[in-house]
């Protein structure tokens, strides 16, 4: 343990090690149950007489945060010991309060860590079926292979094959890109992330569906950004509000997400796509098309995304490996044309410098020899399944329950039968062990979203799928009284 230590401070020095170990302690950098150095030991390092040292542990003992044993040496004892003998700690300064405030309007998602919930408020797939042989086998061959090259921070924009790649496989989707208008996030979410640093100040307003993806709302509340929320309905965004939307607000950004939209699950119609990205470069409004599971379709024709329509390089286009893959890759990318995609690079050199290059070589490397191909083939068919087995479980126990139309993606999105509210509804299923999603937390306006709730199938088995819905019946019926 490396203490700095300052002979000219009128502080004893046993002061100064029991300080410093006492802060490590209380911010959690020395966890409970771990070993402080022995005394003979740290007197040498720190060049101070032993009983220097044994008198700081006696004073961090004295205070509860740690316990001398005998014969075995000193530990750090549990938190819940520290936070009732420390209650000082909890005492935060006003920059704290204040940022508490600041972010209080945000959902942060419940952590319920009771295994014996069934969990429909999930945001993603399987992780059972994650590629994790072929996936260690890949990561192999790049170590191998790249060396040191794949562990270097390399090029700002992205790991150019991978570049090369995504814009292959968007040519085949009718988005004809080149590597050059590829840039590499860690996700859909840091590519909004960084579309809104490019366009938007606090007090500019963002056009948003309603409802939509929380994450997104947090993002930009969290920017002092304002909200114009445009309702959805089963054809996707209604676009034709939008002209007296931008006649009121003067938005700064359009965010939409066309394909399963999280949380209605609505794609949006081809007529509503050309008038959006008609209408958006005709006021010179900036789109960012979020395509988080854009391939996940289990049945109809894909529309084309807003970025083939574009002609002028008004749509920014997010898309990642997240939930047609991993999630925890962190691997995605933003395309853009012009200076848009200058300025977005160099966002990201400002803001993160680079995506880790050993993850880039590593997904590349499973996208090129079609194995990523085949793998969403997979995900596709088993998370079609899954998704039947939940509309079919939903008819039989929700009763009143109405369903939106679900072609695609991981969840469905149901409106409660008159009289039931989603807030309450909760509060049983949480006894009866069974979670979702709730309407609030995805509506602009949260009080809109009380008749709604959002359920992921694509997590479950056909089995837990079931037995959550029979939970989530008994739930229904306590809540409608
Ligand atoms: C609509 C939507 N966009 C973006 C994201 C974030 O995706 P990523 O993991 O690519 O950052 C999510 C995650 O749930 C999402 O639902």
């Amino acid at each position: 343990m490396r203490i700095p230590l300052d002979r000219e401070d009128g502080q004893p020095l046993y002061r100064q090690i029991s300080g410093y170990i006492r802060r490590g302690i209380l911010a959690g950098s020395l966890v409970p149950e771990s070993r402080l150095p022995a005394v003979r030991a740290l007197s040498r390092d720190l060049g101070v007489n032993r009983i220097t040292v044994e008198t700081a542990y006696a004073e961090l003992e004295a205070e509860g945060l740690v316990d001398m044993r005998v014969g075995s040496g000193t530990f750090v004892l549990p938190s819940y010991v520290q936070s009732e003998i420390c209650p000082a700690r909890r005492i935060w300064p006003d920059w704290q309060g204040m940022l508490r405030e600041h972010m209080s309007g945000l959902s942060f998602p419940d952590l319920e860590s009771d295994p014996e919930v069934v969990r429909f408020n999930s945001g993603l797939g399987d992780s059972r079926f994650f590629p994790m042989d072929e996936f260690r086998k890949v990561m192999r061959d790049v170590l191998r292979r790249q060396g040191t090259e794949a562990l270097e921070s390399g090029d700002v924009r992205g790991h150019e094959p991978l570049r090369r790649n995504i814009a292959s496989i968007l040519g085949s989707q009718g988005v004809q890109v080149g590597a050059g208008n590829i840039l590499i996030t860690s996700g859909t979410q840091q590519s909004l992330s960084f579309a809104a640093i490019a366009l938007l100040r606090a007090g500019d307003t963002v056009v948003v569906e309603s409802p939509t993806y929380a994450g997104a709302l947090d993002m930009f509340r969290s920017m002092g950004v304002k909200l114009a929320p445009v309702p959805m309905d089963e054809h996707g965004m209604q676009v034709g509000r939008l002209e007296a939307l931008f006649r009121e607000h003067a938005p700064k950004l359009i965010y939409t997400i066309p394909n399963f939209q999280n949380p209605t699950g609505a794609c949006m119609s081809g007529p509503r796509r050309r008038r959006l990205v008609a209408l958006a470069a005709q006021h010179g409004i900036p789109v960012f098309e979020d395509d988080y599971v854009g391939d996940l379709r289990y049945e109809g024709l894909a529309q084309p995304t807003l970025k083939s329509l574009d002609t002028c390089g008004n749509v920014l286009y997010g898309s990642s490996f997240s939930k047609m893959l991993m999630p925890g890759l962190r691997v995605g990318y933003l395309v853009a044309d012009g200076p848009a995609y200058d300025a977005l690079a160099e966002i990201k050199r400002v803001h993160s410098l680079a995506t880790s290059s050993l993850l880039q070589c590593a997904v590349h490397e499973y996208v090129s020899v079609g194995r990523y191909a085949a793998y969403l083939r997979k995900s596709r068919q088993i998370y079609r399944v899954r998704r039947d087995a939940m509309l079919e479980g939903a008819k039989r126990h929700l009763s009143g329950v109405k369903i939106a139309p679900c072609t695609g993606g991981l969840a469905c999105w149901m409106e409660l039968p008159e009289g039931v509210s989603c807030t309450e509804l909760r509060k049983y299923a949480l006894k009866e062990r069974v979670d979702f999603t709730p309407g609030p937390r995805v509506y602009p306006y949260p009080a809109q979203g009380e008749s709604f709730m959002r359920l992921n199938f694509a997590a479950h088995s056909r089995e837990t799928t079931g037995e959550g819905l029979q939970r989530l019946g008994r739930a229904m019926e306590k809540a409608a009284g």
